[in-house]
């Protein structure tokens, strides 16, 4: 096993829809572990496969760790789809791609879902309270969106300046990251 650099906000892998996985081989396999390994190593409840440069439909969690997640299993979800949701609770994310930023974010409570397991069986679970909200934090990474897309404007505006800072890599993690490429220097004003 070995732990995968994060790609950070600003990186297009994170804007990217995640391919549907047909089959699991040593590759996927591989990667699972690997990404078990990084979220533990960077302290993580979850994480996506795009989140480690792999448009792949896989995400794990553990939330084992939290108070509100005890009694709960790590989990690997291949190919995840809600297939039915309940209630709104607003609550507070962060992400491992956006270090420091912190938000509130309205979800469905509740949720149904449907993924294969690493066997690729079809398994369908109910989730609520936490485990709901990072099962559809991370299923949001497969579909290229990002826990920001669901702030009002207003709020992103805020967060303009600490983003900026977090694509150009001036920020501190206690996990390896890869850095979106420097946006190329405006012309000069004449
Ligand atoms: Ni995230």
């Amino acid at each position: 096993m070995s732990t995968l650099p994060i790609y950070l906000y600003g990186n297009e892998v994170l804007k990217k829809k995640a391919k549907h996985v047909t089959e699991v081989t040593d590759r996927e396999i591989t990667l699972i572990r690997d990404m078990f390994e990084t979220m533990a190593e960077s302290s993580g409840i979850g994480l996506a496969a795009n989140q480690v440069g792999e448009l792949k439909q896989i995400l794990v969690l553990d939330i084992s760790d939290m108070e509100a997640g005890k009694g709960t299993k790590p989990l690997a979800m291949i190919n995840p789809e809600i297939i039915d949701e309940e209630g709104e609770w607003e609550m507070e994310e962060g992400c491992l791609s956006i270090p420091d930023v912190r938000e509130k974010v309205k979800r469905p409570e509740r949720i149904q879902v449907r993924f294969n397991d690493v066997n690729m069986n079809e398994v369908e679970m109910e989730a609520d309270g936490m485990l709901a909200r990072v099962i559809q934090h991370e299923m949001d990474h497969l579909n290229g969106v990002l826990f920001l897309d669901h702030l009002s404007s207003t709020k992103r505006t805020l967060l303009r300046s600490r983003l900026k800072k977090i694509m150009k890599g001036d920020v501190e993690t206690t996990y390896d990251v890869v850095v979106a490429a420097e946006p190329k220097s405006k012309p000069k004003k004449r």
